[in-house]
C-alpha cells in the first residue's frame, strides 16, 4: 500500500490525476534542488510538492526519520509576522490560545475559530520581542488571510493598533529526527542543547541569520528553520551533506504525524469541528476558558463543562488500512463515526487511523469496528500519541 502513496490523497487535495493543471501550481525555491533529488513532484494544497525522493521509499523514508534526520520543504506553508501594540489583543479575538502569557521566544499551537466554534486553520504561534510570528497551513492560505484581514481592518477602525504582513521573502525547512540537533549544531556557533521544544530564536547558520524553532510534525525532536529565499538551497545543501540526514516528502510526513497523534487540516480538522471535539481543549489557557473573548467561545466553552457529542479518537484497525471516511460502528452494529485519517504504520506495523465517534465510544480499549471495502474490520480505540513523542527537553 505504501508504494502508491503519491495516488492517495493529502488533506482531501486529489492527488491522482493531476487535477489542477500543472502550470497553475506554485513552487518552492527548492523546486529545482527537488529534482536534482530525483524527487516524485505532487500538487498539493496548489503547490507542486515532493511526495517522495529516489533515494528512499516512504516507508524508509519514515523509519529514517524515526532513527536518523529528514528535511522537509515546507515553504508552502503561511508565514505572517502580526506587529503593533495591540497585537496580542488582536490575536486573542481569533486564537483560543493564552498569547498573553505566552513568554518570549515561545511558541504555542494554536486554532482559528470561526463565529460557530469550527476551526478554520491550526496555526503555530511564536511570541517575539517585537511581533507575533503565525505559521499557518498552506491549504488554508487564502482563507486564513481573508479572515484575518477582515477582522484586522474592523479591530483598526475601532482604533487598534496591529498590522499584518506576510513573509513572503523567507523559505521554511524542518528538519526532524533525533539526529536532527546533531546535524544543525555542526552548521551554528549557538548552543542547541539549551534549546527546548517549542521555543525559537534568530540563529546564524553558516552566516545566514534564520529563525530557527525546535518544533515539528513528525513527533521527534526536530527544527523549523525560516531561511531568507536565496539561501534556502545551501542550507539545504549543508544539511544534507551529513551522512545521517535525507530529504523526505508528504508521504512520510503524513505518516509521521499520524503515528504522533497530530491532526492534518482537511482531514482530522475542518470548520464543522470544534476544538474541544478534537481532543485540543488543552490549547485553551486557563485566562480564555475564564474570559471567553475568541469567536465562537460561547459555543466552545460549554463544551468544555457540558461534553460534547463527537470526539477525535485514536483506531488500532485489524486487516485491510482505514483511510479517511470509512464507516466506524460500534458491536451493536450502528453507525458511530467515521474515520478522517489512515495509514499502515512504519513504525508499528498495524494500521492506525483517527476518526471521530460518539462520545461514550471514545474510551481507550473500546472494541470497535470499520467498514474497509465493505468489510468489517476489528479497531481499537487507542491513546495518541500512537508512537511516544521525542520532544527535547532542556
Ligand atoms: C540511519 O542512518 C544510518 C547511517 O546513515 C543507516 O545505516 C541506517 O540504515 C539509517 N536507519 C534507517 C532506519 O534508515
Amino acid at each position: 500500500m505504501l508504494r502508491n502513496v503519491a495516488k492517495r490523497s493529502f488533506g482531501k487535495l486529489p492527488i491522482r490525476g493531476y487535477s489542477t493543471a500543472s502550470q497553475d501550481l506554485k513552487k518552492t525555491a527548492l523546486y529545482d534542488f527537488h529534482l536534482s533529488q530525483g524527487a516524485q513532484m505532487v500538487p498539493y494544497a496548489g503547490w507542486s510538492m515532493p511526495v517522495k525522493y529516489a533515494s528512499l521509499g516512504v516507508l524508509q523514508s519514515h523509519l529514517h526519520t524515526r532513527e536518523n534526520a529528514s528535511i522537509f520543504d515546507v515553504s508552502h506553508m503561511l508565514q505572517t509576522r502580526l506587529t503593533g501594540k495591540d497585537r496580542v489583543q488582536f490575536i486573542e479575538n481569533l486564537v483560543v490560545g493564552d498569547i498573553q502569557s505566552l513568554p518570549l521566544g515561545h511558541s504555542t499551537l494554536s486554532v482559528f475559530t470561526n463565529e460557530r466554534g469550527g476551526i478554520i486553520d491550526d496555526t503555530i504561534i511564536c511570541q517575539q520581542d517585537d511581533s507575533l510570528y503565525i505559521v499557518s497551513n498552506a491549504g488554508c492560505a487564502d482563507k486564513d488571510l481573508k479572515h484575518i484581514r477582515q477582522h484586522l481592518e474592523a479591530f483598526q477602525n475601532q482604533g487598534g493598533e496591529a498590522e499584518l504582513k506576510i513573509i513572503d521573502d523567507h523559505s521554511l525547512l524542518a528538519i526532524q529526527g533525533p539526529k536532527a540537533a546533531a546535524a544543525l549544531q555542526e552548521l551554528v556557533d549557538a548552543d542547541l542543547s539549551k534549546m527546548n521544544f517549542m521555543t525559537g530564536k534568530m540563529i546564524s547558520i553558516k552566516g545566514i541569520d534564520c529563525h530557527v524553532a525546535r518544533s515539528g510534525y513528525t513527533g521527534e525532536d526536530g527544527f523549523e528553520i525560516s531561511i531568507p529565499t536565496p539561501e534556502v538551497t545551501r542550507i539545504a545543501e549543508l544539511l544534507l551533506s551529513n551522512p545521517n540526514v535525507e530529504m523526505a516528502g508528504l508521504g512520510a510526513r503524513d505518516s509521521l504525524r499520524l503515528e504522533a497523534g497530530l491532526c492534518l487540516y482537511g482531514n482530522d480538522l475542518n470548520e464543522d469541528i470544534t476544538p474541544i471535539e478534537a481532543g485540543l481543549t488543552w490549547t485553551i489557557g486557563k485566562r480564555r476558558r475564564a474570559e471567553g473573548g475568541f469567536l465562537g467561545a460561547e459555543y466552545i466553552l460549554p463544551q468544555i463543562k457540558n461534553g460534547v457529542e463527537k470526539r477525535r479518537v485514536g483506531l488500532i484497525v485489524e486487516g485491510a488500512p482505514a483511510r479517511e471516511n470509512c464507516e466506524v460502528y460500534n458491536a451493536d452494529g450502528e453507525k458511530i463515526g467515521t474515520t478522517t485519517s489512515g495509514v499502515p504504520s512504519p513504525s508499528l506495523k498495524k494500521n492506525v487511523a483517527m476518526a471521530y465517534v460518539k462520545s461514550g465510544f471514545h474510551k481507550s480499549n473500546t472494541e470497535l469496528l470499520v467498514k474497509v471495502r465493505n468489510r468489517m474490520q476489528k479497531a481499537l480505540v487507542t491513546k495518541m500519541p500512537f508512537v511516544p513523542s521525542n520532544y527535547y527537553k532542556v
